[in-house]
C-alpha cells in the first residue's frame, strides 16, 4: 500500500489573526500568510492548517461562522484564499481549513431566520432549559424574546446546530464540496465529538469529555463522518480530515479514526501528559495500541503554550523541556501538529492587561479565567517594536506583544545555530530525511531511571526527564540533540536522536 501523505506529515497550525498582517489593520490575514510561505517551506513543514477566516462577528475569534462559503473582509477575499492555496501548493505545502459544524454564529442567516420563528429546527430550541453549562462558563442556554431558549455549548453567539435535522447534513456536505472544489487538501473538524446531543437532553452530573456523556461523543456522530469520508474519497489527491476530539480514552479516540471515517484525530493525551517518562510511555503505548494512524500535538490556540506549561512545574526548565519534547514527538510514528510560534520558543503571555483581552472565556468566567489570548499574541518577525514586523508601518497589533518578543523574533533567531528556530529547522529536515526509511513501529529500549529510550529501525531517540545525566544508548552517530550533550552523557531536560547501524 502506498503511504498516504498525511500519515507522517508535520502540519503547522496558523492562527490567521496572529500570524502576519499584510493589510496593515493590526490583524493577520490570508495575504500575510501567503507572503510567509517561503518561511514555512524553509521551516520544513508539510502542510498548513488555517483557523477560520470566514465572515464572522468574531464572538469567538472566528469560530462563530456567519457564512461558511466566504472570507471575512478582515482576512481578505476569496481571491486571496485561492491565491494562497495555489502558492502553497507551488511551495510544496498542503492546505487544511477549519470546518465548524457544531454551531454557527448567531449572525448566520439560518439563526436570524430562527429568531424570526422560521426553521427553528435547524438549531436546538426548547421551552425549558436543563443544567448544561457552556464550555466557556455560565448556562448553555440563552432566552430569546418570545420566551424559548436555545442551546450553545460555547458562547451565546454560537448556537448549536440540530444534527437530527437532515437539512444540516446536506448543508455541510455542500460546504465541504465548496472548499474541496477550491483545492483544499483537507479539513480540521472543530469540536468533532459534539454535533449530536442525547435525545431528551437529560441533566448531567459531570459535563467533562467522557465517552458516555449525553453532551459529547454520541454514537450518531460517526454516521456524519462516514458520509464526509465518502465525499472526500470522490476527490483525487488523498483529501483528508482530522478531528478535534476531546475524550477520556484512546479507545474512544480510535472510534473516529477508521478506514471509512476520519483519517486522523488530535491526540490530546500527549499534550496533557506531565514531564515524566512513565506518563510519556503510557500515552505512547496507549495510542499506538489503539489508534491506527497516530497524531501528536504539544500546543495549539486553545491551551497554554507548552514551554510555559513545563516551566510552571519546574521554573527555568520550560524551554529546554519544550525542545526535548519536540524531538521526542518528531521521533514517534505518525503525524505531528505544530502551533505557530512554538518554533520560536514563544512562552504564553501571562500579563496581558484585562482591557486587551478578547477571549470569551475571560468574559464568560467573569474574569476568573484568563482565557486563551496568551497563546494567541501576534508572531514577532523582526526585532523592532511596535509590532515586530507583524503589521506594516507603525500599526499596533490586535493583542499587545511583550518586550521579550524582540529577542524571540525570527530576525533575531535566524542564522543563530543555538536558537530554537534553527533547532526546529534541523529537526524537521532530519525527520524528512529519515521518515521514509524507518519503520512505522516503535521498540522500547531498556532505559535508566528518569529517561525513556526507544528505537525505530536505525533511529534511536532518548529523552531524559530525570534530575541527573544518563549515559547515551549505544549508537554510531549523534544526529541531533535538543541541547548540549556532555560527551556520552545526556543531561536532564534534553533529548537526542542517534543513528545505529545494526
Ligand atoms: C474548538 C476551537 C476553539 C473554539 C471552540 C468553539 O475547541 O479550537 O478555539 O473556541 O472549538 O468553536
Amino acid at each position: 500500500m502506498d503511504i498516504p501523505w498525511w500519515r507522517d506529515a508535520v502540519v503547522y497550525e496558523i492562527y490567521v489573526r496572529s500570524f502576519a498582517d499584510a493589510s496593515g489593520d493590526g490583524v493577520g490575514d490570508l495575504t500575510g500568510v501567503r507572503r510567509r510561505l517561503p518561511y514555512l517551506r524553509e521551516l520544513g513543514v508539510d502542510a498548513i492548517w488555517l483557523t477560520p477566516f470566514y465572515p464572522s462577528p468574531m464572538a469567538d475569534g472566528g469560530y462563530d461562522v456567519a457564512d461558511y462559503r466566504g472570507v471575512d473582509p478582515l482576512f481578505g477575499t476569496l481571491d486571496d484564499f485561492e491565491s494562497l492555496v495555489t502558492d502553497a501548493h507551488e511551495h510544496g505545502l498542503r492546505v487544511l481549513v477549519d470546518i465548524v459544524p457544531n454551531h454557527s454564529s448567531a449572525e448566520h442567516p439560518w439563526f436570524r431566520a430562527a429568531l424570526r420563528g422560521e426553521g427553528r429546527d435547524r438549531y436546538i430550541f426548547r421551552d425549558t432549559t436543563n443544567n448544561w453549562q457552556s464550555t466557556f462558563g455560565g448556562s448553555a442556554w440563552t432566552q430569546v424574546p418570545d420566551g424559548q431558549y436555545y442551546l450553545h455549548l460555547f458562547a451565546p453567539g454560537q448556537p448549536d446546530f440540530n444534527w437530527r435535522n437532515p437539512e444540516v447534513h446536506a448543508e455541510f456536505l455542500d460546504i465541504l464540496r465548496f472548499w474541496l472544489d477550491r483545492g483544499v487538501d483537507g479539513f480540521r473538524i472543530d469540536v468533532a465529538m459534539g454535533l449530536y446531543k442525547a435525545e431528551g437532553l437529560p441533566d448531567v452530573s459531570d459535563q467533562s469529555f467522557m465517552s458516555d456523556s449525553p453532551v459529547w461523543g454520541r454514537p450518531e456522530v460517526h454516521g456524519v463522518y462516514r458520509d464526509w469520508r465518502r465525499l472526500l474519497d470522490t476527490y483525487p489527491g488523498e483529501r483528508m480530515a482530522v478531528g478535534e476530539v476531546w475524550t477520556d480514552s484512546s479507545e474512544d479516540l480510535a472510534r473516529y479514526v477508521r478506514p471509512d471515517e476520519l483519517q486522523q484525530s488530535f491526540n490530546f493525551a500527549w499534550l496533557q501528559a506531565p514531564w515524566s517518562p512513565t506518563a510519556f510511555k503510557q500515552v505512547i503505548d496507549d495510542t499506538l495500541a489503539t489508534v491506527p494512524f497516530a497524531t501528536w500535538v504539544l500546543s495549539n490556540h486553545d491551551v497554554v503554550r507548552h514551554r510555559t506549561r513545563y516551566d510552571a512545574d519546574d521554573p527555568g526548565t520550560g524551554l529546554a523541556r519544550a525542545r526535548a519534547a519536540l524531538l521526542t514527538m518528531l521521533a514517534l510514528p505518525g503525524s505531528a501538529y505544530l502551533y505557530q510560534g512554538e518554533e520560536l520558543g514563544l512562552p504564553e503571555v501571562t500579563d496581558l492587561p484585562d482591557e486587551a483581552r478578547q477571549d470569551p472565556v475571560f468574559f464568560q468566567s467573569g474574569g476568573a479565567l484568563p482565557g486563551r489570548d496568551g497563546c494567541r499574541v501576534p508572531i514577532p518577525w523582526t526585532v523592532d517594536a511596535p509590532s515586530h514586523g507583524f503589521s506594516p508601518g507603525g500599526v499596533e497589533p490586535w493583542l499587545p506583544q511583550p518586550a521579550t518578543f524582540a529577542e524571540l523574533s525570527v530576525e533575531k533567531q535566524e542564522g543563530d545555530a543555538e536558537s530554537t528556530l534553527e533547532f526546529y529547522r534541523r529537526a524537521l529536515a532530519c525527520r524528512r530525511d529519515l521518515v521514509k526509511r524507518i519503520p512505522y513501529t516503535l521498540e522500547w529500549l531498556e532505559s535508566p531511571e528518569g529517561a525513556l529510550f526507544f528505537s525505530r529501525g536505525s533511529l534511536t531517540c532518548a529523552v531524559n526527564c530525570g534530575l541527573g545525566p544518563v549515559r547515551l544508548p549505544e549508537h554510531d552517530e549523534v544526529l541531533l540533540s535538543s541541547g548540549p550533550l556532555r560527551r556520552d552523557l545526556l543531561p536532564p531536560d534534553t533529548a537526542v536522536w542517534l543513528r545505529r547501524d545494526s
